[in-house]
């Protein structure tokens, strides 16, 4: 899949092997404070060495997985050239319900530079203009302020929330929606390569 897009500073695209180990080494480093999860599947919880090998096997995981009527897209995002986290996408049976759902990380030394908003607005402008989306649906732990942050900028909805267990304790999740009629994309995201794969998305 040679699908690309483009932020003012970044670039979202499938990584090559070489290209993929050095982002399972980015998010070895690490992606957040040791004293806050903000994931709901905790895999930021392991050795260096088990996060690493989780960015790498989730990634081929979805790639085999990959059906027209459910797919994950997993983009990694780059940084002049260097990658330096992950943009995901999901939908089930995209063609009826034309929602997704995204996900995301950077890491740590990444993060609070603009660029978790930027790679977000980059894969909703793929959802919105490229595949024609309805709406996008998002979840934030409510004390993740900075992936809250991003979606309060790019014009999401509170909708809600949800109680989850993350390690055995409750945390409240909260759900955030942006439709159609409020996507406004705050830059220009050059797209490439969709027209050949657009089945692949089940249209
Ligand atoms: C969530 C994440 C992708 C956001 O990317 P980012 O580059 O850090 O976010 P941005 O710099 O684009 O910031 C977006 C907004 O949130 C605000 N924000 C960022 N970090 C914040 C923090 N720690 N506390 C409060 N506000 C914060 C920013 O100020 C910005 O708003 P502003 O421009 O009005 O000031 C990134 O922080 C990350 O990877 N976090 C760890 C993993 C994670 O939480 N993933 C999401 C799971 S739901």
């Amino acid at each position: 899949m040679g699908l690309t897009l483009s932020t003012p500073d970044l670039e979202l695209r499938l990584p090559t092997g070489e290209e993929l180990a050095c982002l399972a080494d980015v998010a070895s480093e690490g992606v957040h404070s040791a004293d806050f999860m903000p994931f709901l599947v905790p895999w930021t919880a392991g050795t260096p060495a088990e996060v690493a090998r989780t960015v790498i096997q989730n990634y081929w995981r979805r790639c085999g997985e990959w059906q027209p009527d459910n797919w994950a897209l997993l983009l990694t995002v780059f940084k002049d050239g260097q990658p330096i986290g992950v943009q995901s996408m999901r939908a089930k049976n995209f063609a009826i319900t034309r929602e997704v759902a995204t996900g995301s990380w950077l890491g740590r030394r990444f993060q609070g530079r603009g660029y978790g908003t930027q790679m977000r607005a980059a894969m909703l402008e793929l959802a919105f203009t490229g595949l024609n989306a309805d709406t996008a649906i998002s979840g934030s732990l409510i004390d993740n302020e900075a992936s809250l942050g991003v979606s309060r900028k790019l014009g999401y909805r509170l909708d809600g929330v949800g109680r989850e267990v993350v390690n055995g304790k409750l945390r409240i999740d909260q759900r955030l929606r942006l439709d159609r009629l409020d996507w406004r994309a705050p830059f220009l995201v050059p797209v490439k390569g969709l027209e050949g794969c657009l089945s692949e998305f089940g249209l």
